[in-house]
């Protein structure tokens, strides 16, 4: 599978200025030459390079912009402007530039058609993962509520007394204060996770995204038996991406972990998720686990689209995390974990060093 939505890059920027040059140049070329030489046939470079950033609004600005200058250059070049040739050579050349934008166009809108099935397959995996761990959210929403119900009574109770004590109820009313604050906080990374939307780029701490992740998911692991150990590198520098998206890996990440150590009859059963940073710069997530591991054999598989061992798995989440790490300019892998259990690393480049996306 390919990849998601390419995030924008440092290169996506330099474009638009190598455009406009190369426009320049051509029209200095063209007002150079005879009329009869059609230098203009070499703004089609400028629409192909159009057609790599622009949606398909402004691949048209852009060819309406060179067939302008085509036209000014065959007015004010030196020569017959009314020869034969020099006609035929600028109509051919604004024919060729249409054809190459109605390529381009065509090429664009069936790009977005594969874009928006692979955010709708993304979506729908997501809402599946999240739907494996329905129990686990339940209990994240419930802890709050159930801690401002005592909260509450408390505060009844302290003001029910003949003397009523304020300060001591002014403090379990402001717990509650808190604990509901800490529940639409809950609530708000669920509906995060639930939306579809399109995918976005901000400058994202990856430790705290893995530990919201985490917080939502970690009741699942322990009531299947499994401790749940996070080791995260402080001072890591932030990474460019889409926290959502992010966090849909290291969901699928830790429901396939979560899944395949509840398969086994071991009862040491840990879940280790780490961060660190690689020695090029690279920020990198572990989601480690004490499963019956892959086999030797098995790792070339693992990441293939409808690959599953599992009765009601679909084999694709994955394929979907690889094309979201790949998307930002990562790499996703796994290896075994000793003594038993598998590790899959997936790293993410930093706007200092590393990898560009
Ligand atoms: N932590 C793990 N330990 C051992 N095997 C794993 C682990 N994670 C994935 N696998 C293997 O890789 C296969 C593919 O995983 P993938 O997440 O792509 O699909 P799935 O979990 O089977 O289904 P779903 O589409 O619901 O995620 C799994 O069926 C399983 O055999
Ligand atoms: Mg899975």
């Amino acid at each position: 599978m390919r990849t998601m939505v390419p995030l924008r890059t440092a290169a996506s920027k330099a474009i638009p200025v190598a455009m406009v040059l190369m426009a320049l140049a051509i029209l200095v070329g063209d007002l150079r030459t005879d009329v009869v030489v059609n230098v203009g046939v070499l703004y089609i470079a400028v629409v192909l390079m159009s057609a790599r950033i622009y949606m398909a609004r402004g691949v048209i600005v852009v060819t309406l912009g060179c067939a302008v200058l085509t036209l000014v250059g065959y007015l004010l070049s030196p020569g017959d402007q009314w020869s034969v040739a020099a006609i035929a050579n600028r109509f051919l050349g604004l024919a060729a530039m249409g054809s190459v934008t109605f390529l381009a166009l065509r090429d664009k809108s069936a790009q977005q058609a594969l874009r928006q099935a692979q955010t709708e397959l993304a979506h729908a995996s997501r809402l599946t993962a999240m739907g494996q761990l329905t129990a686990s959210i339940g209990h994240e929403v419930r802890q709050p509520i159930t801690s401002s119900i005592i909260n509450a009574r408390a505060a009844l109770r302290w003001l029910d007394r003949p003397t009523p004590d304020l300060e001591e109820a002014k403090e379990a009313l402001a717990h509650i204060v808190d604990d509901a604050n800490r529940a639409s906080e809950v609530l708000n990374r669920i509906r995060d996770l639930a939306r579809k939307a399109l995918p976005r780029q901000e400058l994202l701490d990856v430790n705290g995204t893995v530990r919201e992740l985490i917080e939502l998911t970690s009741s699942e692991a322990i009531k299947n038996g499994i401790s749940v150990k996070i080791e995260l590198v402080e001072g890591l520098p932030p990474v460019l991406g889409d926290r959502v998206q992010l966090q849909q890996v290291i969901l699928n990440l830790v429901v396939n972990a979560v899944e395949a150590m509840s398969e086994t009859s071991e009862s040491f059963r840990e879940l280790r998720v780490s961060t660190a940073q690689t020695p090029s710069g690279d920020v990198l997530v572990e989601v480690r686990d004490s499963g019956p591991g892959v086999r030797p054999d098995g790792f070339d598989q693992l990441f293939e689209a409808f690959h599953t061992t599992k009765p009601s798995g679909l084999g694709l989440g994955l394929s979907i995390c690889r094309s979201i790490v790949q998307a930002h300019g990562g790499q996703l892998w796994a290896s075994a974990n000793e003594p038993r259990g598998a590790i899959f690393h997936f790293t993410v480049p930093t706007q200092s060093g590393g990898a560009t996306p």
